[in-house]
C-alpha cells in the first residue's frame, strides 16, 4: 500500500539542482518548472518558516538578522538574511541563495555556516522532501527581504 503523494508544482527554482529520483515519485522538468512529489504527511514538515526557525535561527536569529543566541559564538557574525535584495542592487538572487545554502557559496566556502544540503537530506525521508525543503527556505528568505 503506498502513501499518497501531492505535487508541487515549483516555478522558476531548481535550476542547475539535481533532483533524485526515488521509486514513488515522478518529478518531472520543462524549462524553469520543476514538480516535486512529496508525501503527503511530510509536506508540513517541509514549511519554510519552520525549517527556517528549527535549523536557521540559532545563528540567524528568529527575525533573521543575525543575531540568534549562537551568533555572539562564532568568530564570523551570521548575515542578515533580511538584507540580502539591498546587497544585490534589489534583486533577489535566488541561485546565490540556494546555493549558498547547499554549500556552494559563489563567493568560496562559507566559514560557520554549515552545509545544509547533506543536513536537509538526513532530516528528510526522499530527495524530494530535502528538495522541498530548500524550496521553502529559499522562498522564505526571500519573503522576509527588506526593500
Ligand atoms: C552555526 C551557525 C549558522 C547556522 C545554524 C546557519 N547559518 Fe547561515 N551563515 C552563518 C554565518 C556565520 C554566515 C556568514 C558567512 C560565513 O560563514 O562565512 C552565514 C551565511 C548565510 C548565507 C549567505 C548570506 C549572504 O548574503 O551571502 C545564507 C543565505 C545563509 N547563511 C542561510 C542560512 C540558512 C537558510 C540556514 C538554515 C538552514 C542557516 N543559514 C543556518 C551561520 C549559520
Amino acid at each position: 500500500m503506498s502513501t499518497p503523494t501531492k505535487p508541487f508544482v515549483v516555478a522558476g527554482v531548481i535550476l542547475g539542482l539535481a533532483v533524485g529520483v526515488s521509486a514513488q515519485s515522478v518529478p518531472t522538468s520543462s524549462p524553469g518548472v520543476t514538480v516535486v512529489q512529496v508525501n503527503a504527511k511530510r509536506v508540513a514538515t517541509c514549511d519554510g518558516r519552520a525549517n527556517f526557525e528549527q535549523y536557521c535561527a540559532s545563528c540567524h536569529g528568529i527575525d533573521a538578522k543575525g543575531r540568534g543566541p549562537a551568533a555572539r559564538a562564532l568568530p564570523t557574525p551570521p548575515a542578515d538574511l533580511t538584507l540580502i535584495v539591498v546587497r544585490h542592487s534589489q534583486a533577489f538572487p535566488e541561485t546565490y541563495v540556494r546555493e549558498s545554502i547547499r554549500g556552494n557559496h559563489a563567493g568560496g566556502p562559507l566559514h560557520e555556516m554549515p552545509e545544509w544540503d547533506r543536513v536537509l537530506r538526513s532530516v528528510s525521508t526522499s530527495d524530494q522532501e530535502a528538495t522541498l525543503r530548500l524550496v521553502n527556505l529559499v522562498r522564505y528568505i526571500e519573503s522576509i527581504q527588506q526593500r
